[in-house]
């Protein structure tokens, strides 16, 4: 009921009748006033007022995320969040990607979740997901022969990049910086702090013969988390905890899907990531700064100049000055004086 009546005060954008309502939901005044207290409580500011009836009036810092609300934001994209499955809680939103695309789930399908019980990190680490005012996500892609399997990794960076673009075109204090640690952790300091981490992506890719089958790009985001567990505070936040406000997850996610879909097809197009370069750059904590490249082969530190084309990271060896390209999931890269 609450789904139905939101869906009506969505697309009505001024008031709608409590007569109305009722008439359209077949249903009580009594269950529309209970219908409309419950969206209060999950955030909704809902004005009421006599002989007018209900009206929505849109706040960004309203933190709202349901089914109605994705699908309305992402209605605008191309083809990213056609279609958009909200769960409250799953297992991991990559694997219920997979599982879409078992049934033939066109690309752009996207999983998105509240909370995870098996949320899964980078290099087989569990990402904890409760119900905390976060969210996970994954977004099917089926390049078929448009990417090459040694491409797939590049994916990654695209969107941490777009990320890193919707984040942005939020309001945020101007104290607060936002950048990517390479290759793919988007992080933020707040007023000249260290960087700390807000964002994981996993991407997996599954292979048919020699072509990929498809390919899920999984996304942590630490949003209104208010609080961070003991063992890793040093390296992560929230954006509310750094910004200040409550940030609308609905909002952040569009935006964000919009940019990918944007920098993924540039990044089709040219094969590589040249068209991205530049930006990601720009967005590099790493840049210029002594970093400690964790070689099995043997550790080394460095300065980080930048990426290649092909997403990896060029560093200055200290020893001799060669310029060294470090491949994303060879090897781990810290920074010197900290996590980046
Ligand atoms: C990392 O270790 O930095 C990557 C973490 C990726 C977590 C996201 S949450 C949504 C998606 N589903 C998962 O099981 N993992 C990814």
């Amino acid at each position: 009921m609450k789904e139905k009546v939101l869906k009506i005060l969505l697309e009505a954008d001024d008031f709608v009748s409590g007569q109305k309502l009722c008439e359209e939901l077949q249903v009580s005044r009594t269950a529309v006033w209970k219908a409309i207290r419950r969206l209060q409580e999950d955030g909704y500011r809902i004005e009421a007022v006599t002989n007018k009836g209900y009206r929505l009036t849109h706040s960004s810092e309203a933190d709202v995320l349901g089914q109605v609300e994705l699908e309305r934001a992402l209605e605008p994209l191309s083809w990213a969040g056609h279609p958009v499955i909200f769960k409250a809680q799953t297992g991991s939103t990559n694997e219920d990607i997979f599982a879409l695309s078992e049934q033939e789930y066109p690309q752009g399908t996207l999983v998105a979740a509240a909370a995870q019980t098996r949320g899964k990190g980078r290099r087989g680490r569990t990402w904890i997901s409760p119900e905390n005012g976060n969210i996970y996500m994954s977004l099917l892609l089926k390049p078929g022969n448009d990417l090459q399997p040694v491409q797939a990794p590049m994916t990654t960076l695209v969107a941490a990049l777009a990320v890193y673009n919707a984040l942005l075109e939020l309001d945020l204090p101007e104290t607060l910086r936002i950048g990517i640690k390479w290759p793919n952790d988007v992080v933020v300091s707040k007023e000249g702090g260290e960087f700390k981490k807000i964002c994981g992506i996993l991407t997996e890719m599954r292979m048919e013969e020699m072509e990929i089958r498809d390919v899920v790009v999984g996304i942590g985001l630490n949003i209104n988390q208010t609080q961070i567990p003991e063992e890793v505070i040093s390296t992560a936040t929230s954006l509310k905890i750094a910004a200040d406000r409550t940030i609308c997850r609905t909002e952040l996610t569009a935006a964000l899907w919009r940019h990918f879909e944007e920098d993924y097809e540039a990044f089709l197009s040219a094969g590589d990531l040249s068209p991205l370069r530049e930006t990601y750059e720009g967005a590099l904590v790493n840049r210029n700064r002594e970093v400690r490249v964790l070689d099995p082969a043997g550790e080394y530190s460095g300065t980080a100049k930048g990426i290649t084309e092909a997403g990896e990271l060029i560093v200055i060896r200290n020893e001799d000055g060669k310029e060294m390209h470090i491949g994303a999931g060879e090897v781990s890269v810290r920074g010197v004086m900290g996590y980046c």
